[in-house]
């Protein structure tokens, strides 16, 4: 598990800003058919909604418009530090390492694929998993391009490199981890951790 480190929050916040202006005009990064499979887990476990839930890191909105897709009275909404949403107006500019007083335990469903680009993981997951309401469950996106071989952080913004064991210790300190949802792609099968909170 490595962190970069930052001069400053203000150099923290420069770099995540810069890397996702970089890369807004491309596709998002975000995998449907992980969401498919991470509606299909949360719908055997839970059936009566409405829900509400989170997406932190979710720039263009990809994911929050694909989970909208799977629950179709949900509310839910985004963070990103440089929202560029065009699909689903629902993102908030937020640093997602804070958590406001009315999230406190909220969110029945917690997604992010954004974790790489935390400046301070473990504060990051104490954080959401404050969020997640008690019979809710956080999902948090792993694949072997958050273990990163070169510098940190990375022109795209990515601070923060670990493999998926280091993901599960670190979600095992404020929550438990139950399952891991394994989603098949060409090119990089994505791990998406089933995190409930501490009770
Ligand atoms: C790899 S991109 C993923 C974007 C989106 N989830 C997708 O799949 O297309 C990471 C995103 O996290 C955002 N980000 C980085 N640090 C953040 C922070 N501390 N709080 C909120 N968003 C942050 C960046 O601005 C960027 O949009």
């Amino acid at each position: 598990m490595r962190v970069a480190k930052f001069k400053d929050y203000a150099s923290y916040q420069k770099w995540q800003v810069r890397g996702s202006q970089r890369v807004r005009d491309r596709p998002s990064a975000c995998n449907k058919y992980e969401v498919e499979n991470i509606a299909t887990y949360f719908k055997k476990q839970r059936s009566q909604g409405p829900f509400n839930g989170i997406c932190h890191g979710a720039r263009c909105g990809t994911e929050i418009s694909l989970f909208q897709g799977c629950f179709l009275d949900a509310d839910i909404m985004g963070t990103d530090l440089a929202p560029v949403d065009k699909v689903s107006k629902k993102i908030v500019e937020w640093d997602f390492h804070k958590t406001k007083p009315e999230w406190k335990g909220k969110f029945d469903f917690l997604y992010s694929n954004s974790l790489d680009h935390s400046y301070k993981p473990f504060e990051c997951a104490k954080e959401w998993m404050s969020q997640v309401h008690p019979n809710g469950f956080a999902f948090i996106m792993w694949t072997q391009l958050h273990v990163i071989h070169g510098l940190l952080p990375q022109s795209g913004g990515d601070c923060f490199s670990a493999d998926l064991v280091d993901y599960i210790k670190l979600f095992d300190r404020y929550g438990v981890v139950k399952d891991l949802i394994y989603t098949a792609d060409k090119r990089r099968p994505v791990v998406t951790l089933v995190v409930s909170p501490r009770t």
